[in-house]
């Protein structure tokens, strides 16, 4: 039986504490830390995205402010809004719901924000900062996962930890923060061969491949600790993982849930970014 890693309940617990600190940065500044999330067009899926990164805000105290803008803007009009969201005092945390709409120059967009505003941390900048493992910012679902291992205690110093998945936003900077914290680490892909035969060396497997139940209970040692960063939508409605948890979990000493587990920790580490840009800029 594996130990089931409780993502809301460490959440809840380091929103309380971001909460904490947040009151006192506005008692003793006089105004609060500020996010600003602008989504274009209208996909369902962001729009829920956004709407929970806004409520998280303000149940920590944070100025939020989201800008809709329509399927249509041109990248003109972004990198404008962007550029008066830059100048605003109130704002240190500037996020641009991905995916945009096919025409606008993704890469384009996230140059466009200052890095000491990049609470995705997107920015080259920040990404070249992650490699070297000096950073302010940390892509935010990777750092969830390294504040679950540490809440729980596991450590990854010496362990064999092998990473399912290559994404920028994902796989790459979570191999880098494995690897900073002394982890052996495999990155595996879809050209992999024998993926079976390298997921199952993994003391620590973080799978973030984004295909339903693909990581199954002869793919695992026994024993591993196992982190699902898939979330992936049913025909039913309803959300699973990366990993099939009914055949995993019997051999996994630790494993985190979906829903219920990654997730919940991206939007908190979301929050502690913005704080930390907020810390920042007033010391400058
Ligand atoms: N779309 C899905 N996940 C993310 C994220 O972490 N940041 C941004 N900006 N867009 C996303």
């Amino acid at each position: 039986m594996a130990k089931i890693i409780d993502g809301k309940k460490i959440a809840a617990e380091t929103r309380a504490d971001i909460a904490e600190r947040a009151k006192g940065f506005t008692e003793s500044h006089g105004y609060a830390p500020g996010l600003a999330v602008i989504i274009v067009g209208e996909d369902p899926a962001s729009q829920v995205y956004v709407r929970n990164k806004k409520k998280a805000c303000e149940d920590v105290g944070f100025y939020s402010q989201v800008y809709e803008m329509a399927a249509e803007t041109t990248m003109e009009q972004l990198l404008a809004r962007i550029e008066e969201l830059k100048n605003d005092p109130k704002i240190h945390g500037i996020l641009v719901q991905l995916p945009l709409p096919k025409h606008l120059d993704e890469k384009a967009v996230i140059a466009a924000i200052p890095p000491e505003k990049d609470v995705d941390a997107f920015h080259l900048l920040n990404t070249g900062k992650i490699m070297l493992g000096e950073y302010s910012f940390l892509p935010c679902t990777p750092a969830g996962v390294m504040k679950m291992l540490e809440h729980e205690q596991i450590s990854v110093s010496g362990k064999e930890c092998v990473v399912v998945g290559r994404s920028n936003i994902v796989g790459k900077p979570m191999a880098m923060l494995l690897l900073h914290t002394n982890g052996t680490v495999t990155i595996c892909h879809s050209r992999t061969k024998d993926l079976a035969e390298v997921t199952r060396r993994a003391d620590i497997l973080v799978v973030a491949i984004g295909k339903a139940d693909f990581i199954t209970g002869d793919m695992v040692k026994d024993g591993a600790v196992v982190i699902d960063v898939g979330m992936n939508r049913r025909a039913d409605g309803k959300l699973t993982g990366d990993v099939d948890f009914a055949s995993v979990e019997p051999k996994a000493s630790a494993i985190t849930p979906v829903p219920g587990g990654v997730g919940p920790m991206t939007i908190t580490m979301l929050l502690e970014n913005t704080l930390t840009a907020a810390v920042e800029a007033a010391q400058k």
